[in-house]
């Protein structure tokens, strides 16, 4: 969600496989026409001529190639803007709350879960907010994953978790900016993120909110399948890297209360809980694009536009990206607790489940 950096996380290489992925699928629906148009002629050369023949194949040719079009114009615009929001400004203030002390949500998920949520706009109009979690282990320690503002409030329920805070969590490669914050707060914790991260902050010399602390655990591919964070962390959570992911994904199972943890895999549009605390004239108006966008992002219904997102954008190795999918499904989880909107209590694998189809059953 929090863009420090101008540079892009999506290489252009991948984006001219995307484009070319699309090209293909364009091609295979032209290749259809032509067949159609084909036997067409054939029938029709064959039979006298008649209107009705004609007229009941043209619409059916539109309906395809405006379908077709629709899904290119689409999936194009979405390419463009998921581009252009890894080049949004550079400085953390532009991004985040001026107020998060009266905008923030606190609220205690599961027994041991406890979510911090905010507003937070993408493209200055998008409403998807923003959300950091905080869990405590069995060992009574203290992990909070993407974090948001350290108002407060957050700082008073921390401390009556116990305020052990070990692990400071940067779920994928944006959300990252507040990790100072806590560490200047928490200093026993432990920074953990994936590859790239402490390269990218270390770049980030304008930034005030933005540290150059060291991270103590580096999710990369080649480590994934055997990293350990530590043994309280490591008894309480399944964790992939899902390295396949346009944004670098970290996303973490903690088993007690079944609750999965994520930042940019998945949202879950629109973001009701993370404006319920804005007052109703100075909630954003998203626009005809905006509401286009947080369709993409909707689980309900078919979730096709998500799919869609999932497929062909976000996963930008899609072998590997479909392998941590299945890895994710493996585990038994029942909540999602995401960054951007609403958090899911209760039959959240199902959920997962369909806005995954195409990842974990294959695609034809
Ligand atoms: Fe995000």
């Amino acid at each position: 969600m929090l863009k420090t950096s101008a540079s892009s996380v999506i290489p252009s290489q991948y984006l001219k496989n995307y484009f070319a992925s699309l090209k293909s699928h364009h091609h295979h629906h032209c290749c259809q026409r032509r067949l159609l148009r084909t036997t067409t002629t054939t029938t029709t050369t064959t039979t006298t001529h008649t209107k009705p023949l004609t007229s009941s194949f043209l619409p059916q040719r539109h309906k395809k190639s405006w379908i077709t079009t629709l899904l290119l114009v689409s999936s194009i615009t979405t390419a463009i803007i998921y581009q252009n929001q890894q080049q949004q400004s550079n400085m953390s203030s532009t991004l985040v709350p001026s107020n998060p002390e009266d905008v923030m949500v606190i609220r205690d998920i599961t027994p041991n879960v406890v979510t911090f949520s905010v507003p937070f706009l993408r493209f200055g109009c998008i409403p998807i907010g923003g959300r950091g979690t905080v869990v405590k282990l069995s060992s009574g320690s203290i992990a909070v994953f993407s974090p948001v503002a350290l108002t407060a409030s957050a700082k008073a329920k921390i401390a009556s978790l116990g305020n052990d805070v070990r692990y400071l969590v940067a779920t994928d490669i944006e959300h990252h900016i507040f990790l100072s914050e806590w560490k200047t707060a928490y200093p026993n914790a432990k920074l953990i993120g994936p590859e790239g991260l402490q390269e990218k902050r270390a770049k980030v010399t304008d930034d005030p909110r933005i540290g150059h602390e060291e991270f103590a655990v580096v999710f990369t591919k080649e480590n994934k399948l055997t990293l350990k964070v530590d043994k309280d962390f490591d008894r309480d959570f399944e964790y992939e890297y899902v390295d396949g992911h346009a944004n670098k994904e970290l996303v973490f199972h903690y088993k007690p209360d079944r609750v999965l943890i994520e930042a940019d895999l998945m949202f879950n549009l629109p973001a009701i809980e993370q404006y319920s605390k804005v007052p109703e004239k100075e909630k954003p108006k998203p626009g005809f694009l905006g509401n286009f966008m947080m369709g993409l992002q909707s689980t309900q219904g078919d979730a096709k536009g998500m799919k869609r997102f999932m497929w062909y954008v976000a996963s930008k190795d899609r072998a590997s990206f479909n392998e941590s999918v299945k890895r994710i499904d493996a585990w038994g989880f029942d909540n999602i607790v995401p960054c951007h909107g609403e958090t899911i209590v209760g039959g959240g694998k199902e959920v997962f489940e369909k806005v995954f189809e195409w990842h974990l059953t294959g695609k034809k």
